[in-house]
């Protein structure tokens, strides 16, 4: 199977881009909607993360204090890779199991942190970088979150940079237009990856 891996900074147009290509019937799994679901109630992280960072970053209900968690590993990069040592094997495997179970040519796997995490290569055929000016990431993230500027810019310190995406990015789209051009470029890049799935071996 053909995989092409979506990533790109927090607010540069990830999910976006992902249903507009769902819309032209590619099948899209998406590692964010993962981890949602690892640390949901019940979900398969939620004790390991109550064992590591304790009865601080869970709710009197049970359930995860999601802010309270993104404020503490936002501001400790040690926290963080704690975290991430917790998600990211359940990820990577929850991902392996659902492209097994595809008959498309190819499909779309979005990774907000393919190029942080750096354990994703193998998976993929392909990566296509959504990018856009940083400026626009902090407004379009403060408008749809509620979160300050502040906030924002420590979500953004802590991921990759544009250049580093970049250097990754067999494919990038420019982010800065309609959603209509959007749309377009995506439409483009879909007949382009239907054309090297079918080229690709089995
Ligand atoms: N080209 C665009 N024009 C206007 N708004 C956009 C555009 N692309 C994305 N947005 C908006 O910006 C916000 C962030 O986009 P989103 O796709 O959710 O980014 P990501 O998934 O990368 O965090 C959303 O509210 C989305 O509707
Ligand atoms: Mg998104």
């Amino acid at each position: 199977m053909f995989v092409v891996g979506l990533t790109g900074g927090i607010g540069s147009g990830k999910s976006t881009v992902a249903d507009a290509f769902a819309e032209l019937g590619v099948p899209v799994i998406d590692t964010d909607v993962i981890a949602r679901e690892l640390t949901a109630p019940g979900g398969a992280a939620l004790d390991a993360i109550r064992a590591v960072f304790g009865e601080a970053v869970m709710q009197a209900d049970g359930t995860l204090d999601r802010a309270t968690l993104r404020r503490l590993v936002f501001a400790d990069a040690a926290a963080r890779h704690r975290l991430e040592a917790i998600l990211h094997p359940a990820i990577q495997q929850r991902v392996e199991q659902a492209l097994a179970k595809l008959t498309a040519r190819y499909a779309l796997v979005v990774i907000p942190l393919l190029v942080e995490t750096g354990t994703y290569r193998d998976m993929l055929q392909r990566t296509l970088v959504v990018d856009c000016p940083e400026a626009l990431q902090v407004t379009r993230v403060m408008a749809r979150s509620g979160l300050v500027r502040d906030e924002v810019m420590a979500i953004l310190a802590a991921q990759a940079t544009r250049a580093e995406r970049l250097a990754v990015a067999d494919d990038v789209i420019l982010n800065t237009a309609s959603p209509e051009a959007l749309r377009a470029e995506v439409a483009n890049l879909h007949q382009r990856y239907q054309g090297l799935a079918a080229a690709s071996p089995p």
